[in-house]
């Protein structure tokens, strides 16, 4: 214990958090009483139904979108609006058509403020990172959907954000690509050392990546549940406990 002891980033505190929207002149609560705590470095999958509130929760997390009531605090610090330590990574990479693979990456580190070489420098080791070193030139319209996501991906890694949050990322992927990009962030998440709070409809991908799934339930202000995925890691889809475990998970939707 001394002056420079570093302290674990990426703990999100959720606390007492609600979120209303109006619809045709009635409130329409989505988050009621919310409590969660993620602790540094965790893998959190949200699994749920659709209109369930999981884009409303990553909103509030990315401080895109206020909440009625209740906070959210990441290391201590409430959140008030966005923040570099946090990257958002939505189904679709909204990536630059006139930069090149190197010109986009490049731009979320020039966005803070790097100068231009050290950006593109930089850059590299992310596209390194994300595996597309052949395809630094490339432009956005030459590319696979996995690989536009790979850039998006490495794009917001620049901010070296301590918690990232994804919306449903693979969610446009064929199943193929799916299960690469799967491994991909396991990887990345684990080289990064970052709190990853994943959306996804998946729960096989849920499985995967979580070290807890949060099911968030149909009927509005119920409250969700968590469940541990305790698993050894690399993980086998196909390994018997793997397969429980999606039993498991597909029974908390009433699903067989
Ligand atoms: N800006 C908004 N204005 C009004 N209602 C909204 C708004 N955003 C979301 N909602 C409502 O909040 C509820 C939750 O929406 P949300 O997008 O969080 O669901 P979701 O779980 O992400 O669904 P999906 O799996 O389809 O992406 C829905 O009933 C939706 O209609
Ligand atoms: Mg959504």
């Amino acid at each position: 214990m001394g002056a420079h002891q570093t302290f674990p980033r990426g703990a999100v505190r959720i606390h007492g958090l609600s979120k209303s929207f109006t619809l045709n002149g009635a409130a329409l609560p989505v988050l009621r009483d919310m409590n969660l705590y993620i602790r540094p470095g965790e893998s959190l999958a949200v699994v749920g139904p659709s209109g369930c509130g999981k884009t409303t929760l990553l909103r509030v997390l990315a401080g895109l979108e206020a909440p009625d009531g209740g906070q959210v605090r990441i290391d201590g610090r409430p959140v008030q609006g966005v923040g570099t330590e946090r990257a958002v990574i939505f189904q679709e990479p909204r990536l630059l058509p006139w930069l090149t693979v190197l010109g986009n990456v490049a731009f979320g580190f020039e966005v803070r403020g790097v100068p231009k070489a050290e950006a593109e420098a930089q850059a590299r080791q992310n596209i390194r990172l994300v595996g597309l070193g052949e395809f630094e030139d490339a432009f956005p319209a030459q590319l696979s959907g996995g690989m536009a996501q790979r850039v998006g991906i490495a794009r917001a890694l620049a901010v070296q954000p301590e918690i990232l949050l994804l919306d449903e990322p693979l969610g446009a992927l064929d199943a193929m690509t799916r299960i690469t990009m799967q491994d991909e962030l396991a990887r990345i998440w684990r080289e990064q050392q970052v709190t990853m709070i994943l959306v996804t409809h998946d729960l096989e991908e849920a499985i995967f990546l979580a070290d807890r799934v949060l099911v968030m339930p149909r009927e509005k202000g119920t409250p969700p549940r968590l469940i541990d995925i305790d698993l050894p890691r690399p993980r086998d889809r196909s390994e018997a406990r793997f397969v429980a475990m999606r039993r498991r998970l597909m029974a908390e939707f009433g699903l067989h």
